[in-house]
């Protein structure tokens, strides 16, 4: 007995010293939670996983037992550790992962979690399961990046140091986008961006499906919407302001079908994560008119879109064409069960409503000004529609021209005017600024980064980002549901290539929508981007090491 106590004792240490002299197995005891949590304290000692290692759920409770399970199979990948899941109550085993929900703790909310890590225990406690799924992704973070890894790796301590949590998050909405339209990405791929953000715990992924460039979602009562409107004869080459433009002549596409689309919706529940999807209208309509063209003004035969940019094509208003949007929006809600469709509203050139006498007869019928009321006319009457169905609209910040819906929450992308706007007469916002989410701009010197839309947007500038305007009174600042992170396709052509543009902007994005805004401090997190980006290796993500290059404390 005594020999055997010597033993651990003597193993322990040596565990620590190696821990300690070895800065590749120090990770254990670095603690780089990303997004920081809202309240830790650091406590001396540390919890170590070994084959006796039991993870515990609460009696009677799957998605904690499910959970659990997501835990023990990152283990038995990286570490080839076996460990149990079993239902029980006894929170005070020994050498026990614990996941519990628990009624009484109100202040934790829908996505809050305790998590405790002394030397004997780990308990984690949330009043909802997606506070023991946020638990679980701090517990894979306080241990060695290497849990990250899908095959095992030996020599590694599994330590977990020990910690005091108490976190949740600042905004409800917590996004990233991705335009799949200028370009396509694999199912496979929205999968792995998916548990991505779920890393870094944000719960909205907007699926920006139709525009000029590709219609991307099987929609059943219009098939010509993926036969004709998901493919289009060639690609731009190099940026859109190089003249003359250059194309590669090799037609590109592709589309989802429902049944995929059900599997990204559900495969992002699991993971806490609702999809947003978005139908654009009434511009950034080119696929569709050129699959439909009587949804269109000139009744002119049109191609889908092979540049970028911002094209004229734009949806007519006849009763006919309202029947077609509630049709497909129908089916766009029967895929996409989640609360919000985002209806676009963004960037419709009216100069085809201008031109055309009928469009012009008919603002003269409704009693309306001019073309920006027949935008606002129309999108009121899209909201109503889906409204009908219960559910709610997002639309680009265009929206407030010419009037807002009651019920439409704004998406402020245009800087952080249209979202004060909105907030201050009510409405619900959603910040996504070009200046500061807008993952298409260049990291670094353009010289050394790849084709990208231009500008610059360094990870530092991200994570200055404060989505709550100083103009706003307390009362109006509550509208501000959160900010997500765009990645628009123009230049990003490949997966890789998206991942590069993402990553690691999407970790400040992270930072600025879950942690307390007092509690952001740019070095500490530029210290705690040295293991994620172990962890974005571990993952294979092919992220931009410019924030490296550049020096990433030395700012
Ligand atoms: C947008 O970037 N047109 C929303």
């Amino acid at each position: 007995m005594k020999k055997i106590f010597l033993h651990t004792i003597l193993f322990a240490t040596i565990s620590i010293l190696l821990v300690c002299n070895d800065t590749n197995s120090c990770a254990a005891q670095d603690i780089s939670i990303i997004p920081l949590p809202a309240q830790m304290q650091k406590k001396s000692g540390s919890f170590a996983i070994n084959k006796q290692t039991k993870i515990e759920v609460q009696q009677g409770n799957p998605e904690a037992l499910r959970i659990a399970k997501m835990l023990a199979q990152k283990l038995q990948k990286a570490a080839g550790l076996e460990i149990a899941v079993i239902a029980g109550n006894d929170n005070n085993a020994n050498n026990t992962i614990f996941f519990t929900t628990v009624s009484t703790n109100d202040s934790l909310g829908n996505e809050g979690y305790q998590l405790s890590v002394t030397n004997q225990s780990v308990i984690v406690k949330a009043a909802q399961p997606a506070g023991l799924f946020y638990g679980m992704q701090t517990i894979a973070q306080l241990l060695p990046a290497e849990i990250e890894s899908t095959t095992k790796v030996n020599n590694i301590y599994w330590i977990i140091p020990a910690v005091e949590i108490t976190d949740v998050p600042r905004f409800t909405w917590r996004g990233q986008h991705l335009d799949v339209c200028r370009h396509f990405v694999s199912v496979d791929f929205i999968k792995k961006y998916i548990d991505n953000m779920a890393m870094h715990k944000l719960n909205t992924f907007h699926w920006h499906l139709t525009e000029d460039q590709g219609w991307r979602l099987e929609i059943k009562k219009y098939p010509k919407l993926t036969e004709v409107g998901a493919w289009r004869k060639e690609t731009l080459v190099g940026h859109i302001d190089e003249k003359p433009k250059k194309f590669d002549g090799k037609r590109y596409g592709g589309f989802y079908t429902q049944e995929q689309a059900r599997e990204v919706v559900q495969y992002a529940k699991d993971r806490f994560i609702t999809v947003v999807p978005e139908i654009e209208m009434p511009g950034h309509a080119t696929a569709a008119i050129a699959a439909y063209p009587e949804l269109g003004v000139t009744g002119k035969k049109i191609e889908v879109a092979t540049y970028w940019g911002v094209l004229p094509d734009i949806f007519n208003v006849d009763e006919s064409t309202f029947t077609f949007l509630e049709n497909v929006l129908s089916e766009v809600m029967e895929i996409f069960p989640g609360q919000y469709i985002h209806i676009g509203g963004d960037e419709a050139i009216k100069d085809q409503w201008k031109a055309s006498p009928k469009i012009q007869q008919k603002i003269k019928e409704l009693g309306l000004k001019n073309e920006e009321e027949l935008q606002s006319y129309f999108m009121k009457r899209i909201e109503k529609f889906v409204n009908s169905k219960g559910r709610k609209v997002i639309g680009w910040d265009e929206i407030i021209e010419g009037g807002l819906s009651p019920n439409v929450t704004v998406m402020s992308w245009r800087g952080m005017e249209g979202g004060v706007t909105a907030a201050k007469s009510g409405h619900d916002v959603i910040m996504a600024p070009v200046q500061y989410t807008y993952f298409w701009f260049n990291q670094g010197d353009p010289k050394k980064e790849p084709l990208s839309a231009g500008g610059y947007l360094p990870l530092e500038k991200v994570y200055s980002f404060e989505p709550v305007d100083p103009s706003l009174t307390p009362e109006e600042a509550k509208h501000v549901l959160g900010a997500h992170g765009s990645a628009w396709a123009e230049y990003m052509e490949s997966e890789a290539k998206v991942e590069y543009m993402v990553f690691p902007r999407i970790s400040a994005l992270a930072e600025v929508v879950w942690t307390p805004g007092e509690k952001k401090d740019w070095k500490d997190f530029a210290r705690r981007m040295r293991k994620q980006f172990k962890r974005y290796d571990y993952r294979k993500i092919n992220y931009a090491k410019t924030p490296l290059d550049i020096g990433l404390e030395k700012k």
